[in-house]
């Protein structure tokens, strides 16, 4: 078994917080365990916490969609939650249950160690890029120990604000050429790639 079914295993039995008590399934997340990205959302909605998968309601046909315009399918890239288990009645996750919640995301990252760790929406943003606003950093990265963080609102905003879904678009085009790079970075440590698109 590998080390990310293991690690599944462990976050099914997690009771930490009151969450635990009311999901129907723990959603942990799927996709590549060799992903060189990680698309990082919020919390499951009705439909994955009904299928135990992330992304699998209207947001998620919405991302699928995203990752077809750039050529991928999500059995491609890893897809995972700031929180894995639903908030009840889909109300915002507590700072407690981030908290509880985060170490199964920084496993889960050490264990597929991504290129490229996509923030979709606040939540996620925050982890990643404490202190910063969604709509000043949208669709631009910062590289820290050879992994580039790239912030993009979450697909679900364009469902409801439909004057985001080009923004949202156009900032998943951006992904192509930040992974172009970061291969050329991890590959060539001697000659240091100038970064495009980058925030600092
Ligand atoms: N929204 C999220 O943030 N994650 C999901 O898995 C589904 C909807």
């Amino acid at each position: 078994m590998s080390a990310l079914s293991e690690l599944y295993k462990e976050i099914a039995l997690c009771q930490q917080c009151e969450l635990a008590k009311h999901r129907t399934r723990v959603v942990p997340g799927e996709g590549a365990e060799d992903a060189d990205i990680i698309f990082i959302g919020e919390a499951p909605g009705w439909h994955e916490d009904q299928q135990g998968r992330p992304f699998v309601g209207p947001a998620g046909l919405y991302l699928d969609e995203l990752l077809a315009s750039i050529n991928l399918k999500r059995e491609q890239v890893y897809i995972a939650n700031v929180i894995k288990c639903r908030p009840q009645g889909n109300r915002d996750p507590l700072p407690s249950e981030i908290l509880n919640c985060r170490k199964w995301l920084e496993r889960q990252i050490e264990l597929i160690q991504p290129r490229i760790i996509v923030t979709l929406g606040r939540y996620s943003m925050a982890m990643f890029f404490p202190g910063k606003s969604i709509g000043k950093i949208h669709g631009t990265a910062q590289k820290r120990d050879n992994v580039i963080y790239y912030a993009m609102y979450h697909p679900a905003a364009a469902l409801h604000q439909q004057s985001l879904r080009r923004t949202i678009g156009e900032d998943m085009l951006k992904i192509p050429s930040l992974l172009a790079q970061a291969e050329n970075v991890v590959e060539d440590k001697q000659q240091p790639q100038q970064l495009t698109m980058f925030e600092v």
